[in-house]
């Protein structure tokens, strides 16, 4: 099935790791022209190498940009000053009660979360409208919708994009520019790994168990009860981006192994 996003060129934030990761891999099998992004050369240098090994005829550059930094963000710009898609992934969180969460967390998650995602649309929107074709996609969470207790900063800031997604989609009225949203469930990056093997070390049991106790007893309206992978959340989101997904519009995707509820 031809995806029809050969030489697209693609933006995806905090995509030297994680599900930013997995979608340059997929993006790059599809032939489009990748853009990785993270906050040093190094890592943005060493994910570039890694694909370049697999796939060394595909085109992929690097931009570096912390995205707390407004200054930085408008030299991502000016650097890039256009993508026919922006996949808007990076996302930062915490783990902490209401009443510890200071406002510089706050501010900080609002920023790359929320505001990296505000700036880049607004950047790259007009363009995509001026060509009748675009993608952007939202990288949200099931806490959008199940807002943990210990991340209320976390879940406020992916609540919000989805007001963002929408309201850029209704802009798009008319045009083959798609603006949408997707949730991803609990995923096993590196991060993920490392905090089930801190549980196994401290509870003395195997990865699997640690696992499956997370499901059991924190994650538990979860349909699959295990960590979805990052290539599993990447497909969905290159799908999204392609024009298989042409008459989907203004929606939020649950990727989340059934871990949100509800029928819609
Ligand atoms: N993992 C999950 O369980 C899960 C579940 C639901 C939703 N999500 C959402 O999915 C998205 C990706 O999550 P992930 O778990 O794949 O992320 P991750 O593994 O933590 O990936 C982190 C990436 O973000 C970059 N990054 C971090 N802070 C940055 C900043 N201030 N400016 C620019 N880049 C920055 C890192 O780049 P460098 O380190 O190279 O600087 C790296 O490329 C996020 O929006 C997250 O909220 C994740």
């Amino acid at each position: 099935m031809d995806l029809g996003i050969k030489g697209k060129k693609v933006l995806i934030t905090g995509s030297t790791s994680g599900i930013g990761f997995a979608c340059a891999e997929i993006f790059i099998q599809e032939g489009a022209e990748v853009i990785i992004n993270g906050r040093s050369n190094e890592t943005i240098e060493h994910s570039i190498q890694i694909l370049k090994k697999s796939y060394p005829q595909s085109i992929i550059k690097g931009i570096c940009a912390d995205f707390r930094n407004k200054i930085q963000i408008d030299q991502l710009i000016n650097n890039l000053p256009q993508a026919d898609i922006l996949i808007n992934n990076v996302g930062i969180y915490t783990s902490e009660s209401f009443e510890q969460t200071s406002d510089e967390t706050w501010m900080d998650m609002f920023n790359v979360n929320v505001m990296s995602a505000v700036r880049l649309s607004r950047a790259y929107l007009p363009e995509m409208l001026r060509k009748n074709w675009g993608r952007i996609i939202f990288v949200s969470s099931e806490c959008a919708s199940i807002i943990p207790a210990d991340m209320i900063a976390y879940s406020t800031t992916k609540a919000a994009l989805h007001a963002v997604s929408r309201g850029l989609a209704q802009i798009c009225v008319s045009s083959n520019v798609t603006v949408n949203t997707v949730m991803p469930g609990s995923t096993l990056t590196e991060g993920a790994v490392n905090f089930i093997n801190e549980m196994a070390m401290k509870n003395g049991i195997s990865f699997k168990e640690a696992e499956s106790n997370f499901f059991k007893n924190v994650r538990t309206s979860s349909i699959v009860q295990r960590f979805l992978l990052p290539n599993e959340i990447a497909q969905s989101i290159v799908y999204l981006a392609s024009n298989m997904a042409s008459a989907t519009n203004g929606s939020v995707v649950k990727l989340d192994g059934g871990s949100v509820g509800g029928i819609f």
